[in-house]
């Protein structure tokens, strides 16, 4: 299962980065605001942190204009994939971009049949929002279980199943069970993904027994070399 970091904080992006996890980024219009940053500018820093797909989102709602803004976003760097709304006119757009060969993301999926859609215009990746779903009584990881049944029928579409709107580890866990692509997490998720009391308890309890032996896997003068 491949992580995207769903955030528009470079500082954030590039921390994460580090740990080697992170396969990519999508950000929204939301995400570009409350970085206060305009949005080329985040996108390119993003792009320069991160070398997997860079969602970055079409704010048009007619064809013409997404293509034209889409036109602007792809220039910013060769892994920006062109986010655009699940809509006639966004469809249209993805299936303009994807035969040109850019990585397209229909957002905003919250049906089986909107997802189908998306895999036919060419999508590269759909993203069902299963936390909205959630939100208002349904339960969204069943939209996820439909996508990827539904996906694994056809074996020539070939959009990967990129869950968004995550609240929390068990939607990444109950994804992977699930077989979606990507799941693009918030950067606190993907924290709290590492986290597990007894993991802190265990190795607390290993360091003070070690400390009690008094001995050191390095010498002083190997500590310098090993950094
Ligand atoms: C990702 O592409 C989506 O924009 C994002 O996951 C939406 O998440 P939210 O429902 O928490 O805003």
């Amino acid at each position: 299962m491949k992580f995207f970091i769903d955030s528009a904080d470079v500082a954030e992006i590039r921390d994460l980065a580090e740990t080697g996890l992170v396969d990519g980024v999508t950000t929204n219009p939301t995400l570009i605001a409350k970085s206060g940053r305009r949005m080329q500018d985040a996108i390119a820093e993003i792009c320069s942190v991160v070398s997997g797909p860079v969602s970055a989102e079409v704010t048009a709602t007619d064809t013409a204009t997404m293509l034209a803004e889409a036109k602007v976003l792809s220039a910013i760097a060769p892994n920006v994939a062109i986010k655009v709304p699940l809509t006639p006119d966004g469809l249209k757009t993805c299936r303009v971009l994807s035969e040109r060969g850019v990585m397209v993301n229909v957002t905003l999926c919250f049906a089986a049949g909107q997802a189908i859609l998306a895999a036919k215009a060419g999508a590269a990746f759909i993203s069902p929002f299963i936390g909205r779903l959630d939100d208002i009584g349904s339960t969204g990881m069943d939209l996820i279980s439909d996508i990827v049944e539904i996906y694994d029928q056809y074996p020539h579409f070939s959009t990967e199943v990129l869950v968004a709107s995550v609240r929390g580890p068990h939607h990444v866990v109950d994804a992977a069970r699930l077989g979606a692509h990507i799941a693009t997490v918030p950067p606190n998720v993907l924290r709290q993904l590492y986290a597990h009391p007894l993991t802190d308890k265990g190795l607390a309890a290993f360091l003070a027994d070690w400390e009690k032996t008094g001995q050191t896997i390095l010498a002083p003068n190997e500590t310098e070399a090993a950094e």
